[in-house]
């Protein structure tokens, strides 16, 4: 993440050569090519129209697809933008090649929701020292080589979960309160940041008790064999935390066919789509009983590019997006909200 201070090095540097009278590029107000902002020295040249490459992790699952839609739907207000679009289908190695395609095509932007943060590291880099500017969406890079990055705050979200079963637990009287936990594709920065907020979410209730803990890369399908085998292992469970709601659906039909009692048992999710299979209705139809939304950011990635190609902006090092906790109490307001 870009350090205040290289924030505040570039603003400076910007009013000095603004003052100096360096020669304005046509709509560009701060010149700058400090690194980490991947903005060329004398700013965004103006052009008829920009092409952005958007470098998705894997379009197979939901959540992504919402994604890509918000952006290609927020991009179709704006003629003068054009996206192309990749899918690394979840291969660090095509996600990397992906990249280096859209360089190579000569991009003025990329956007990047990337399958890992360590592998994809270097190929944002690259693109960041070339002068092309790039939008990091929800899941993260290492360092600080790169534009912005937007998303919500995974661990604020964890710890709401991990408050939530606390709550729950003590309401039901469960001590001990025993809870699996399905994680999302560990070198995947939200789901460490999930895991994390969810320990210090249950801290306040010693009875809360993580005692079983598996990987299924955030797939409904791998979570199918991984939560039957956790239920085989563990019958006398009480929570069930997923790191995202198709895991959620994945553990919810094995618990059915372990022959459990879904009533008894609380199933926590993330992600909240507002689409028919989406967790919103999921949370009506009585199925999860507690999920949290995780806006795809998708449409402000659009803003914030056409603030740095169009208005030569410097933005924000860090967008944190909203997140809100859907109960049987507001899912059907929040769907309504959210436009399902
Ligand atoms: C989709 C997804 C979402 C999750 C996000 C985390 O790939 O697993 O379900 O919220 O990625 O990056």
């Amino acid at each position: 993440m870009m350090t205040e201070w290289k924030r505040l090095l570039v603003a400076s540097l910007a009013l000095l050569l603004a003052i100096g009278g360096a020669p304005a590029v046509s709509g560009q107000s701060t010149p700058t090519a400090a690194p980490g902002t991947c903005i060329p020295e004398g700013g965004i040249e103006a052009q008829d129209s920009y092409l952005i490459g958007m470098s998705q992790a894997n379009e197979g699952e939901p959540w992504r697809q919402a994604m890509n839609d918000q952006i290609a739907a927020a991009a179709a207000e704006h003629p003068e933008l054009e996206v192309v679009f990749s899918d690394a289908a979840q291969n660090n190695a095509k996600q990397v090649a992906d990249v280096e395609n859209f360089l190579q095509q000569g991009v003025d932007l990329l956007i990047i929701s990337p399958n890992e943060a360590a592998p994809l590291t270097d190929a944002v880099a690259t693109v960041c020292a070339e002068g092309v500017p790039v939008i990091v969406l929800d899941r993260k890079v290492n360092g600080d080589q790169f534009t912005m990055w937007i998303g919500a705050d995974n661990e604020v979200i964890g710890q709401r979960a991990g408050e939530y079963a606390a709550n729950w637990c003590s309401e039901q009287g469960h001590d001990p309160c025993n809870i699996l936990e399905i994680r999302g594709l560990e070198g995947s920065t939200p789901a460490q940041e999930r895991g994390d907020g969810f320990r210090t979410g249950i801290e306040g209730n010693p009875a809360a008790t993580i005692i079983a803990s598996q990987n299924a890369d955030w797939l409904r399908e791998k979570a199918i064999p991984v939560s039957q085998a956790m239920f085989q292992a563990n019958p006398d469970v009480n929570v069930v935390y997923t790191h995202n709601d198709p895991m959620t659906e994945a553990a919810i039909i094995s618990a059915e066919t372990a022959g459990l009692n879904l009533d008894d048992i609380l199933f926590i999710g993330i992600d909240a789509l507002p689409t028919p299979d989406g967790g919103i209705r999921s949370v009506i139809d009585g199925r999860i009983d507690v999920t949290y939304v995780y806006p795809t950011g998708g449409a402000q990635a659009i803003d914030y590019a056409l603030q740095i190609l169009k208005d030569g902006e410097i933005p924000p090092a860090e967008v944190v997006l909203e997140t809100e906790e859907v109960t049987s109490d507001n899912a059907q307001e929040l769907l309504e909200k959210y436009g399902g």
